[in-house]
């Protein structure tokens, strides 16, 4: 299927994990893609991508959380493109510590990158739709945007905000046809479920039971009605579904892509 042939798409925190899953997905799909990333590995994802699927492609070395680089970014991608059709604020961090240890900086980097950033990036990315009369925001929340976990209240903090977000511009950018939905990752295998892996394991091990690596995200896969992690290809083709056709009476609403972890 090629449901986005000559389509834009930005996706944010593409150089690798699920941001990079579902550039790929957009580009065996026909669009050209800009990825960004802070990440220097930005430029070898775009690369890869156009060598694999003959799209054009573009990386741009970002932080979403920068206002004067977001502006930036979307308006020059306003010049090279002409149009934006879809947006996918994915550019994500997670930080897990005790409540006495964590510092509001700490607190306040969480809620900036993974929910004021997203709002940043959709404010930047409507400019152009409106325009267009015609678009598609798509953020990126967590299963801790349905429920609170231990050690993340930052984390939940943001991705409880997105949906929120995503509700409430999905509102005032309905009668400019643009849609605006959100996705809830469940246990996804990349960096940073590594991490999530490492550090809630050392941090929930007791005497009696010690986690070792990958028993703990084991334990919680074990618990998933499908008992098995996603990859980042589970979450791009629901995110296509949201970007195409198919999905033009869909706004406002969060979907979770995680195996039944959760289901509200
Ligand atoms: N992996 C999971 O199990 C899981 C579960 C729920 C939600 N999510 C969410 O999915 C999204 C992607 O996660 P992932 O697992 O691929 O993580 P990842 O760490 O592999 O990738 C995230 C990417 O975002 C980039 N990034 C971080 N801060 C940035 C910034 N300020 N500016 C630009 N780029 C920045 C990173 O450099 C990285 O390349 C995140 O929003 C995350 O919260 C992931």
């Amino acid at each position: 299927m090629r449901r986005f042939e000559d389509a834009t798409v930005v996706v944010s925190g593409a150089a690798r994990g699920i941001g990079e899953g579902i550039a790929v997905r957009f580009a065996q799909e026909g669009a050209n893609v800009v990825i960004t990333d802070l990440l220097d590995e930005v430029e070898n994802t775009a690369k890869r991508i156009a060598d694999e699927y003959k799209v054009k492609t573009k990386a741009v070395k970002l932080d979403v959380t920068d206002e004067e680089q977001v502006v930036a970014f979307y308006k020059q991608v306003e010049q090279d493109f002409k149009h934006l059709d879809v947006s996918v604020q994915n550019a994500g961090i997670i930080t897990i510590e005790h409540l006495e240890k964590m510092s509001l900086k700490d607190f306040n980097k969480v809620v900036q990158v993974d929910a004021v950033a997203e709002w940043l990036c959709c404010r930047e990315a409507a400019r152009i739709m409106v325009k267009q009369d015609k678009g598609r925001l798509i953020n990126s929340s967590s299963g801790q945007g349905r429920k609170g976990f231990i050690y993340t209240p930052h984390y939940a903090c943001a991705k409880m905000g997105v949906i929120g977000i995503t509700q409430s511009l999905a509102i005032e950018l309905a009668p400019h046809h643009i849609t605006v939905n959100a996705f809830c990752p469940g246990i996804i295998v990349t960096e940073m479920w590594e991490y999530n892996d490492r550090v809630w394991g050392q941090m929930l091990s007791t005497d009696k039971k010690q986690y070792k690596k990958g028993e703990l995200m084991q334990e919680w896969v074990d618990a998933i009605p499908l008992r098995y992690a996603g990859k980042p290809s589970d979450i791009a083709g629901v995110i296509a579904f949201l970007a195409s056709d198919d999905a033009a009476y869909i706004t406002g609403q969060t979907i979770n892509i995680d195996g039944g972890m959760f289901m509200n």
